[in-house]
């Protein structure tokens, strides 16, 4: 198994060219699954998840032409069945339920089971479906949905915001029969992509970029080509990575208006982030300082930032407080700091951070796939060398991580295993 291999100590400088959402691409295949046409996307990037949805689509009968950073998809859906062997690899993809359902009246799902950093039940996408007609049945560890015509328009609320359901009924509501309106939806950017591409593709949705959505239903769906948006994640980190080194970096593409309370977050504690044409310039020049964080849906500090900012807390002057609301086990990576030299303490759904002056490099394990980076950044800020082990989980969201920190002068290397 891979291995990354971190001497740690030197100030990041350069470029990092940012690439396309993973968390926007995974629900962009999904949709495709909405219409016979070719849908192109452009700008997808390339990493193990991105496979994995392209192997569930051709089990489903799509066709998928990779060429670059272009995905063309496009076909008749041939087997409605997402089986264990694909979803128990990536929970995104329970995203084509919604899709097969609405076409063909029908899809077998397999259930995602919980994964390292919580249980993460998908009762929000069901009982949505229902609403609008389905019937559900749960047997061998599989979803059986199946509606007698089409989908019907409902109002849906939700009791709490799910990015997820909320992209899964969004694509099934474009074909369903009549009006369906999401109430307290997920808002992230990457919906509000794939709404557009969606209108793209012919669906009539009003309110993109709220939490209210409103779906007119039409017949059918066309072929669309549509580029998408950068990852505000991949951006977030690596502006961590400028920060904890004291370097300066450029991230191409970036863009500010996506990273909501990460900014303002890192601004507070020291961080510069200036906006220039070719993306965000990230640098930091003096101290950092302990700044208390709580994770939160769009806009408010996202869960999947939450471990790179500990890290970068860990190094600051005084201490921060990081609550975690979104999952319920994602604190994995704070043994694997403390063992770095980090004074972190979890009491229930908090994390307290005591800065400390510096960390040391050391053997970890990574969990899962923010954690992983985490222990990435930890490692481009100590002193000595750190080997991050069972780096397949950072392979499924970042693109060329070794390549991207060494090009800006950091010390890593990716070690085959
Ligand atoms: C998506 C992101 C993931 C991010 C998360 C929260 C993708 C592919 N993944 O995951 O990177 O960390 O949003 O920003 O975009 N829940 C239920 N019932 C449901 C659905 C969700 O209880 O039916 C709970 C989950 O367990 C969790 C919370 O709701 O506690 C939010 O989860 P959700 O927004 O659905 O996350 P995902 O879509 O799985």
């Amino acid at each position: 198994m891979d291995r990354i291999r971190i001497r740690g100590g030197r100030p990041l400088s350069g470029d990092i060219p940012i690439g396309g959402a993973k968390n926007a691409a995974l629900p962009l295949m999904a949709a495709g699954l909405l219409t016979e046409d070719r849908l192109e996307l452009s700008n997808v990037p390339a990493l193990a998840d991105i496979e994995t949805m392209a192997a569930l689509l051709s089990q489903h009968g799509i066709a998928v032409e990779a060429d670059g950073r272009v995905l063309r998809l496009g076909g008749r859906i041939t087997d409605t069945e997402a089986p264990y062997d694909i979803v128990r690899k990536m929970r995104a993809s329970v995203l084509v339920l919604g899709p097969v359902l609405a076409r063909v009246g029908e899809a077998r799902v397999s259930l995602p089971g919980g994964c390292a950093i919580g249980t993460r039940p998908v009762d929000l996408h069901l009982k949505g479906l229902e609403q609008m007609g389905a019937e559900i049945r749960l047997d061998a560890g599989y979803i059986n949905a199946s509606v007698r015509g089409r989908l019907r328009g409902a109002t849906i609320v939700f009791p709490f915001v799910s990015v997820g359901a909320t992209e899964n009924l969004l694509m099934a509501a474009c074909l369903a029969d009549g009006r369906t309106v999401l109430a307290n939806a997920a808002r992230e950017p990457e919906i509000a992509d794939l709404a557009l591409c969606l209108r793209a593709m012919g669906a009539q949705i009003e309110g993109i970029g709220t939490d209210r959505l409103t779906i007119e239903g039409v017949d059918r769906l066309h072929g669309a080509r549509h580029a998408i948006v950068p990852d505000r994640i991949e951006t977030g980190t690596y502006a961590c990575a400028a920060a904890i080194t004291g370097g300066s970096v450029r991230l191409l593409g970036a863009r500010l208006e996506h990273l909501g309370a990460v900014a303002r977050t890192l601004r507070e504690a020291g961080v510069e982030i200036t906006e220039e044409p070719a993306g965000l310039l990230v640098r930091r020049l003096n101290g950092l300082h302990g700044v208390d964080a709580m994770t939160e849906p769009y806009p408010g500090f996202p869960t999947d930032m939450q471990a790179q900012f500990m890290v970068l807390m860990s190094v600051a002057e005084g201490a921060a407080m990081i609550t975690e609301t979104i999952f319920e086990n994602r604190f994995m990576h704070v043994p694997e700091l403390n063992r770095m030299g980090a004074r972190i303490n979890v009491h229930g759904a908090s994390a307290i951070v005591r800065g400390v002056p510096a960390l040391s490099g050391a053997p970890v394990m990574a969990t899962d796939l923010r954690a992983s980076v985490s222990l990435v950044l930890a490692g481009l800020a100590a002193r000595g060398e750190t080997v991050v082990n069972r780096v397949y989980h950072l392979d499924r969201g970042y693109e060329a991580v070794e390549r991207k920190l060494a090009a800006c002068g950091a010390d890593v290397e990716r070690d085959p295993g």
